[in-house]
């Protein structure tokens, strides 16, 4: 495993024109920002030794390198996700790889269904802690030296980070929730019932990325940042129907907020 962490790394790093400590998983709702990356350089994900393929045909997705705010970032268009097939091992991959290629912040986006009744539709919500409820886990098996046998968790989204983002909304009137992420493995939505599991549980949205990806960011040594914009609501005794082209415009909507933040808070973190 560790060698090839390394092998994809260094052919990475023969292609990279820039330094970057800062990465970004672009995930639903995030899109938009790859527009205010300059002076970017591309790779697509097929021609990376070692990268999982991508099971959407003819999207391969593509990691880039660029100025974000100033600083130097490399970022991920296309996450790969459990539901889709892949191992634990292969949706984390990408992270650990930046590990090798000395990114120290990460930042991850996400789209998710929200179960705390104070949320509305296109809410964007600071992820201050999550539950995984993943049925695997990325770290099970022998340790990989990046970090402890028995990482620590009390701090998996940093409040650094949180607290910068919680004054560039406030200076930019954006109104920013905060919570607890659950996630899960999916690809079904929810039945009313595990909503409102959720919320009993006590998590604010339920979403099915995010959580293996920032657990392997954490074991790595890197800084966390993380948030998720609100595409669907459960209310208790309200039936109402989840599609993933709702949950896609929704998004959307949102997309240049979202943009807006991360990329403010890169120039400033
Ligand atoms: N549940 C799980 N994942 C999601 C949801 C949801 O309601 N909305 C967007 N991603």
């Amino acid at each position: 495993m560790l060698e090839k962490i390394k092998e994809t790394a260094d052919y990475i790093r023969g292609r990279m024109h820039t330094h970057p400590e800062h990465a970004i998983i672009l995930g639903t709702g995030l899109g938009a920002l790859v527009e205010h990356i300059s002076d970017k350089t591309e790779l697509d994900y097929k021609d990376i030794p070692n990268f999982p393929v991508s099971t959407v045909e003819g999207h391969s997705g593509k990691l880039m390198f660029g100025k974000l705010g100033g600083k130097d970032v490399m970022a991920m268009q296309g996450r790969f996700h459990y539901y889709e097939g892949y191992s634990m091992q292969q949706v984390t991959f990408p992270v650990r790889v930046m590990r090798e290629l000395g990114i120290k912040t990460l930042f991850v986006s996400n789209a998710s269904g929200g179960v705390n009744p104070g949320f509305r539709l296109g809410d964007l919500m600071v992820i201050t802690d999550h539950l995984n409820l993943f049925p695997d886990h990325p770290l099970r098996g022998r340790n990989i030296p990046y970090g402890d046998r028995f990482p620590d968790m009390s701090e998996a989204y940093s409040r650094r980070l949180a607290d910068l983002a919680f004054s560039v909304g406030r200076a930019k009137g954006i109104n920013l929730r905060k919570g607890v992420y659950v996630g899960v493995q999916g690809p079904t939505f929810e039945t009313p019932a595990e909503y409102k599991m959720y919320r009993l549980m006590g998590g604010d949205v339920v979403g099915m990325s995010t959580v293996p990806e920032v657990i392997v960011a954490r074991h790595c040594g890197m800084e966390v940042f993380g948030i998720s914009v609100i595409t669907d609501l459960w209310a208790e005794g309200k039936t109402s129907e989840v599609s993933h082209e709702e949950v896609q415009k929704v998004a959307n909507a949102s997309q240049e907020t979202m943009s807006e933040i991360v990329k403010e808070l890169v120039r400033i973190s």
